[in-house]
């Protein structure tokens, strides 16, 4: 029986805030918020692909016209890269980045697709599309 995808991504968002709150807690050490936000970006970039590539493809393809949430969860992405972008610039400038602005935003991205987005997909998805989903995730993240 393959896994809910919504288990799967559920526990990948948890790993992300994990980042992000090692990023906000030594924020203060330059050397360290460096490697931090490294860290932060590869994982956010890596689950963006995840979704984008696998699983918005697979929910485009089953739900025909009902690309709402989907384009509506992308131009999320565009933003959050965007943002991402921008604390980059900042720390090559050595200017402190203030965090509260992205959080915010990724935290209401990660509220639509945990309670809304993935439970939905999961009543949709055949048994044989969630073991391919899930079985693409676990090539990209940690299981
Ligand atoms: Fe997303
Ligand atoms: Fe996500």
């Amino acid at each position: 029986m393959p896994r809910q995808i919504q288990t799967l991504m559920l526990k990948e968002h948890e790993r992300i805030s994990r980042f992000l709150g090692q990023l906000e807690k030594e924020i203060d050490n330059y050397d360290r918020t460096k490697i931090n936000f490294n860290k932060f970006k590869w994982n956010l970039e890596k689950h963006f692909f995840v979704e984008e590539k696998v699983i918005f493809n697979m929910f485009v393809n089953i739900s025909g016209k009902e690309t709402t949430d989907t384009f509506h969860l992308l131009s999320d992405h565009v933003r959050i890269i965007g943002m991402i972008n921008n604390v980059d610039e900042k720390l090559r400038k050595k200017i402190r980045p203030d965090l509260s602005r992205l959080k915010e935003v990724l935290t209401a991205h990660k509220d639509f697709e945990d309670h809304y987005f993935y439970p939905r997909l999961d009543e949709r998805l055949t048994l044989d599309q969630k073991k391919e989903i899930s079985e693409r995730i676990q090539e990209i993240i940690p299981g």
